[in-house]
């Protein structure tokens, strides 16, 4: 018998679980998460979530931010929807039981210590001191294993959607899903009525990334596979400041850090920010990483400094005990001296194209959070706009959800995974060696700054690796860490065809062929040979910049 309940959300960050407490009062819910709950991005996020609370502040400032930090590219309706629904965003992740760190000043206008980061004109992060995603990320989980009507199953990894056009049976339809249970190294069938893509990001594409090992693209790569189309591939955010350390593994420096006065420094002392754009330590991102890059490369630097010892060290452990702590465990204090950092591989601004209430291409198939393609980022993504969209988005395809009326069943059973003609692996290392192949060349030559000739000597290398990956995928059994390598190599593969097409340098993607930015511009929409829904798609002219 397959698994079956109305709901199936793939991915237990903030997207798929809120979206799983919206529901769960009206819908079985069947929630997968593909190792412990808590992994993925939203544990990890420090600085917090953008909305508009306090009364000098306006949505039209925070929209008007967002516009410019996605560099003529943000589809504005859709950031003015998402941005109008952070006040409520925040007092709903109230009720669930998460408290956000408090003013300071007792006349304070709001309850909360609002914090700045890049981009934004006015202090308005909400945050749980420097653990915000933390505290976000327990309080939600907590909820959902209170839920009766919501089934958790942790490992458990999706492989591919079933679809309706699979079973030849018209129009076509998402079904439901094969799901890996890691224990058993089963595949099982996963039927629902509504099947969501809530599975993050895909940083882990790059060598170096602030982001854990959940963030490989598998929800994109799905819905490439069924039919849907992809979008923006190109502008993969990179977070300005991680800590250069080897055992540190990219560990985040939180950008509210340079919000509260931090400097970037060379390694002689010198700030240099202010030579490259007037808003200094406080510029969108694409701007900071550029900047950190180009003088890195200028003076042979493995890194630079970020420095807030100028400020009390009570403040700096107040306002960041996280990060203090953790750079404490590497031997920097960071109220004493500066943080040496570096660039890593933070955010997928691109992703499934998806509609303002999270509808994809494919009838019963939703994406929501940072696997979806909302419009809302543009070429870059300003800073805590991320958990706040999660948080909007889930609630609006909630009420999408509950409007929408029950769906016949198919017409025949879903079918089993097929494994008859596969073995178990006799080669491993051919994963192993692919996965750290790909991850380098990705960072070498379709990093921060690109080049036609480096793009076309990734996209060779994408190609024998697609092959060989496909080949050994045909024959071999599958396993958590190919499910993975399968979909980061696709992602590879969108990056670069996504990279190959912009003519231009916008945002999050700088070609020293095209330094400037063209005069006309358009999302970059990529189409799978599959896609057949033209007319009947859920999403009509989309996205239009
Ligand atoms: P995630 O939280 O990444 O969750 C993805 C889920 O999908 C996981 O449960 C994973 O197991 C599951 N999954 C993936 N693939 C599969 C599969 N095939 N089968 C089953 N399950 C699957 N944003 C902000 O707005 N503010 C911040 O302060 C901030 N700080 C950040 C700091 C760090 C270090 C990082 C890495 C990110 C930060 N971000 C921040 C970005 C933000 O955290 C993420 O964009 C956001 O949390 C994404 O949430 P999500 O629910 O879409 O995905
Ligand atoms: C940070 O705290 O610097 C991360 C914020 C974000 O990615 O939105």
């Amino acid at each position: 018998m397959p698994h079956s309940s109305d709901v199936l959300i793939i991915g237990g960050g903030a997207a798929g679980l809120s979206l799983a407490l919206h529901l769960a009062e009206s819908h079985s819910i069947c929630l997968i998460s593909k190792g412990k709950l808590e992994e993925g991005s939203t544990f990890y996020a420090q600085g917090g979530i953008a909305a508009v609370l306090d009364p000098t502040d306006s949505i039209e400032a925070h929209v008007a931010d967002t516009l410019a930090a996605g560099a003529g590219l943000c589809n504005e309706q859709v950031v003015r929807e998402i941005v109008s629904g952070g006040p409520a965003a925040i007092r709903w992740l109230e009720k669930q039981g998460v408290t956000f760190t408090r003013a300071e000043k007792p006349d304070s206008p709001v309850p909360w210590h609002l914090t700045r980061e890049g981009g934004h004109s006015h202090r308005r992060v909400v945050h749980a001191d420097d653990a915000t995603g933390r505290a976000v990320e327990i309080h939600l989980e907590q909820r959902v294993r209170e839920h009766r009507n919501i089934e958790l199953r942790e490992n458990h990894i999706a492989v591919d959607l079933i679809t309706a056009r699979k079973l030849g049976e018209q129009p076509d339809r998402c079904l439901g899903a094969y799901v890996l249970e890691c224990a058993s190294n089963h595949v099982e069938v996963y039927a629902a009525n509504h099947v969501i893509l809530a599975t993050g990001g895909a940083s882990k594409v790059y060598l170096y990334t602030s982001n854990p090992d959940t963030s490989t693209g598998d929800g994109i790569a799905m819905a490439w596979r069924a039919g849907c189309r992809v979008a923006n591939m190109e502008f993969n955010q990179f977070h300005p400041t991680c800590l250069y350390h080897p055992q540190a593994k990219s560990f985040l420096i939180t950008e509210a850090i340079r919000g509260e006065g931090g400097i970037l420094r060379l390694p002689d002392g010198t700030a240099f920010m202010k030579k490259f754009d007037p808003r200094g330590e406080l510029a969108p991102r694409d701007i900071v990483a550029r900047a950190i890059d180009h003088e890195m490369k200028r003076i042979g630097s493995e890194c630079v400094y970020l420095d807030i010892s100028h400020k009390p060290a009570d403040f700096i452990r107040e306002h960041f005990p996280n990060v203090y702590a953790r750079c404490l465990e590497f031997g920097f204090d960071m109220t004493k001296e500066p943080l040496p950092v570096v660039p890593a591989a933070h955010y997928t601004c691109g992703g499934i194209m998806s509609d303002a209430s999270g509808r994809t291409d494919l009838p019963g198939l939703y994406a929501i959070g940072e696997t979806a393609f909302t419009g809302l980022h543009g070429a870059n993504r300003m800073a805590s706009n991320s958990l706040l969209e999660c948080v909007v988005m889930a609630h609006k395809l909630a009420e999408f959800i509950d409007r929408e009326p029950a769906q016949a069943p198919p017409q025949q059973p879903l079918p089993e995974w097929d494994e008859s003609r596969v073995t178990d692996s006799d080669e491993e290392v051919v994963v192993t060696h692919n996965w750290h192949e790909l991850r380098r060349f990705m960072w070498d030559y379709v990093g921060i700054v690109r080049t036609t000739k480096r793009l076309k000597r990734a996209r060779s290398r994408v190609e024998l690796l697609q092959h060989e990956i496909e080949e050994y995928y045909g024959n071999f059994r599958v396993s958590h860490d190919l499910l993975e390598l399968r979909n980061l190599t696709l992602i590879a593969d969108l990056i670069v065809q996504s990279a190959m097409s912009r003519k231009e340098s916008r945002g999050l993607h700088y070609t020293l062929d095209y330094p400037q930015a063209a005069p006309q511009t358009a999302n970059t929409i990529l189409v799978p040979r599959n896609y057949q829904r033209a007319e009947t798609s859920p999403l009509s002219a989309v996205n239009a910049p």
